[in-house]
């Protein structure tokens, strides 16, 4: 069976109650069972953490077993170049999302030390954008 990690960095627990109209209205746990039955044949396993040294464990435990990885690291993306080593590290392959379109904000949200390690992006789809990436890796 194939597996796939979804990460979500900081702030992201708060899906659903947080700043709704720039994140929506739903938190991920909910959208996760309805993206699970999507992928029968797929393991998804999900971590989130406020803190970066535990998402780079995470991308260090899983990240040469896995099949592909889905990472939103949130705003470690714009600050975080030990993050983007980790994925450097590891061999599954990455693809980064964003729930928002990170180009139509702020300028410090425009530059990502993850893109470059990643096989692709998907930003400003909503929570849409964690299944095409799922769909994109497999
Ligand atoms: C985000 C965009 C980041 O700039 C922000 O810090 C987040 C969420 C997104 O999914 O749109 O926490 O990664």
């Amino acid at each position: 069976m194939k597996q796939i990690l979804i990460i979500n960095g900081p702030n992201l627990n708060l899906l659903g109650k947080r700043e709704p109209d720039i994140y929506g209205n739903r938190s991920f746990v909910d959208y996760l069972k309805t993206v699970e039955p999507l992928f029968p044949d797929v393991q998804l396993r999900y971590f989130q953490s406020n803190h970066e040294g535990e998402l780079i464990d995470k991308i260090h435990e899983l990240g040469f077993d896995v099949d592909g990885i889905v990472i939103n690291a949130g705003a470690y993306t714009h600050t975080s170049i030990a993050i983007a080593d980790a994925l450097s590290a590891v061999t599954a392959p990455a693809v980064e999302v964003h729930i928002s379109n990170v180009h139509a904000r702020e300028t410090y949200r425009h530059h990502s030390y993850l893109s470059a390690k990643c096989k692709g992006v998907i930003l400003g789809l909503g929570l849409m954008g964690y299944e095409l990436a799922i769909r994109s890796l497999l």
